[in-house]
């Protein structure tokens, strides 16, 4: 059974550059441009995850030209929930005001965005009729510590969403094909433990540092560039193509020099490789989302192009995605 991304959108609130960071911790312009490529990132002011999901599903619903009505689906992506009771993905279907769809929030760290499409991919096969919102938003700013330099400068908050249904309509972006995976052998790499059931909080006790996003930035690096080159070089082979047929190309967006060592792994053009990352900064679930929208918008993914989708996250989790515009 085809599925089809049938419109796209995204949200982000307001900004904030590297400049505005040198004040909260020691660290300067000059340092996160050099390691990350940042420029600025989106920081929620009042605004929960689902505020920012549901802006990004009605901008995906009017590019897809449907209505909230049509809507049988939500399937969130999200690290940074409103809460863990009740899920995100019902708050985005009330704000919406959504007639009793499932929903139901992933969890993919920054995998999320795909994991979800293949999810709405799986449900439209099972139901030929739905339409399923597949909303990827963070508020990471919540689960970041503003006084470590090592994590803060990276995170924003944003989200993407797509619509996706068996059938085209005003857009019609084919998914081809998907390959998700992960290896929880490498969990402590990269965590946000304070909260969950293996690190529970007694009443009255003040949250510690691993409430926060915690990371071994040098290891991380090195298995994203490695298992986000190998799923896309598998995906090429799947389908007997080479770099010479896509037409762009989209990582994580998590730092541009991962970005750039994937591209340059998989031999790819420069041109190729799509970047956003520094004006919003590593936006997890939502990034590719949000990159996907972002290329829509502005003519980056033509019709009639083909384009590979990877992603890397905690877990570890990753996969890739090829698309037919
Ligand atoms: N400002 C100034 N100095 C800093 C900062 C900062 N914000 N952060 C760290 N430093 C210092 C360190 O303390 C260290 O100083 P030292 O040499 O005196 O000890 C020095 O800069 C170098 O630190 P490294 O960690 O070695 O720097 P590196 O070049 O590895 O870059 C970074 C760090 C940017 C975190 C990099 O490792 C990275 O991008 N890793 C991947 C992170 C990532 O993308 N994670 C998410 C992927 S998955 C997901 O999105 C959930």
């Amino acid at each position: 059974m085809p599925a089809y991304i049938c419109g796209v959108g995204l949200h982000a609130p307001a900004n904030i550059a590297n400049h505005d960071l040198e004040a909260r911790v020691e660290t300067s312009d000059e340092w996160i441009v050099t390691r990350t490529g940042i420029r600025q990132r989106h920081i929620a002011q009042g605004e929960v995850t689902s505020d920012l999901g549901t802006q990004a599903a009605r901008a995906a619903l009017a590019d897809a030209g449907l209505d909230a009505a049509d809507v049988t689906h939500v399937i969130c992506a999200t690290c940074t929930p409103d809460s863990y009771c009740p899920n995100t993905a019902t708050q985005i279907a009330r704000k919406l005001d959504l007639a009793a769809p499932m929903a139901l929030d992933l969890n993919a760290a920054c995998s999320g965005f795909l994991y979800a499409l293949q999810m709405a991919r799986a449900l439209t096969t099972l139901e030929p009729g739905a339409t399923v919102l597949v909303v990827a938003a963070e508020v990471l700013s919540s689960r970041v510590n503003w006084t470590d330099r090592t994590t803060c400068v990276l995170f924003g908050d944003g989200a993407g969403a797509a619509v996706v249904r068996a059938q085209p309509a005003a857009r019609a972006i084919e998914i081809v094909d998907a390959m998700l995976e992960s290896d929880g052998s490498h969990g402590g790499l990269l965590t946000i433990l304070g909260g969950g059931s293996a690190r529970p909080y007694a009443p009255g006790e003040p949250v510690g540092d691993d409430f926060f996003v915690q990371m071994n930035g040098r290891e991380v690096f090195k298995v994203a560039v490695r298992s986000m080159t190998d799923v896309c070089r598998r995906m090429l082979e799947r389908h007997a193509m080479t770099v010479d047929d896509l037409d762009m190309f989209v990582a994580h967006q998590a730092n541009l020099r991962i970005i750039e060592a994937v591209g340059k792994k998989l031999d790819l053009p420069a041109h190729k490789v799509f970047a956003n990352v520094q004006r919003y900064g590593n936006t997890s679930a939502a990034s590719v989302g949000i990159a996907l929208a972002e290329g829509c918008a502005d003519g980056t993914f033509a019709p009639g192009g083909r384009v590979l989708l990877t992603t890397f996250g905690a877990g570890f989790t990753w996969g890739a995605v090829l698309l037919q515009f």
